[in-house]
């Protein structure tokens, strides 16, 4: 693992749009993995943005979301789908039917979500994964205690993630109280994980995630077990991690990030 610290949201956003358009530029056909969430709003304007203004081309992209509420269809206001559709797929060229998420109606969850893991080794596995975390440590809704082996399924979302995530609904109290989400399994086969995290409120469960003991109750530490996993903060989100100065030498000096410094 390694983490990357840049001074603002919008620079740790920068740098995540850039590499995703990077991944894209040498493989065409990526198997794109994406999170949603507020954290996500300003990178899928930037990507937005790199499509418009430099001809990012999504055309062979294929995508597959981390999670869905049950019980929402897809064309729920409230549903990631219509997240998705909102804030990146109707804003770039990406085929529609190239894009997938759990549907969170279907008569049968647990086939569904069996299914939607079955799609995803069928497409050859993600090539990168973007991820973000919640505050109980979650990566996709892997509330504590998910298997670090766990595929995609139906999972209860805890009070913590009910609380941070209600306010975003029209009603909040619409808000599913379950939700499908790949597993942490299913996450650590993708090729690359992109965590992007910032803000204060996140300073707790980062350290916690980066450096703490890894643990089923927080899902989140099990990305220290890719082999490929880059962390992008904020200097507010990294306040409280231990080893901020080596981080930033990292990128100050490693030539993976020359191009990156400006
Ligand atoms: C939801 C998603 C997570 C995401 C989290 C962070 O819970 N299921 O994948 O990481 O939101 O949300 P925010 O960016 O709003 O803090």
């Amino acid at each position: 693992m390694e983490v990357i610290i840049r001074p603002d949201a919008a620079a740790a956003c920068r740098l995540t749009a850039h590499l995703i358009a990077n991944a894209i530029r040498e493989n065409p056909r990526l198997v794109l993995g994406l999170a949603t969430g507020r954290t996500m709003e300003k990178l899928y304007e930037m990507l937005a943005q790199m499509h418009r203004e430099n001809g990012l081309d999504f055309a062979e992209v294929q995508s597959f979301n981390l999670d869905e509420y049950v019980g929402l269809a897809p064309e729920d206001p409230d549903s990631y789908r219509t997240y998705m559709n909102h804030h990146l797929f109707s804003k770039v060229n990406i085929k529609l039917e190239n894009t997938y998420l759990p549907n969170g109606a279907a008569p049968d969850p647990d086939a569904e979500c069996a299914e939607y893991d079955a799609q995803i080794t069928a497409c050859g596995g993600i090539g990168l994964q973007l991820l973000g975390i919640g505050r109980t440590g979650h990566i996709g809704f892997n509330e504590p205690l998910s298997a670090l082996r766990s595929r995609t399924r139906c999972k209860a979302l805890s009070p913590e993630t009910m609380a941070q995530n209600s306010p975003l609904f029209s009603d909040p109290a619409r808000m599913p109280r379950r939700a499908m989400t790949m597993g942490v399994g299913t996450i650590i086969e993708s090729k690359r994980c992109l965590m992007l995290v910032t803000g204060d409120e996140k300073a707790d469960i980062l350290a916690k995630a980066v450096e703490g003991p890894i643990t089923s109750m927080i899902s989140a530490t099990a990305l220290q077990l890719h082999p490929r996993c880059t962390v992008i903060v904020d200097e507010a989100a990294a306040a409280k991690l231990q080893q901020r100065e080596y981080y930033h030498w990292i990128f100050d000096n490693e030539p993976e990030w020359d191009p990156y410094r400006a």
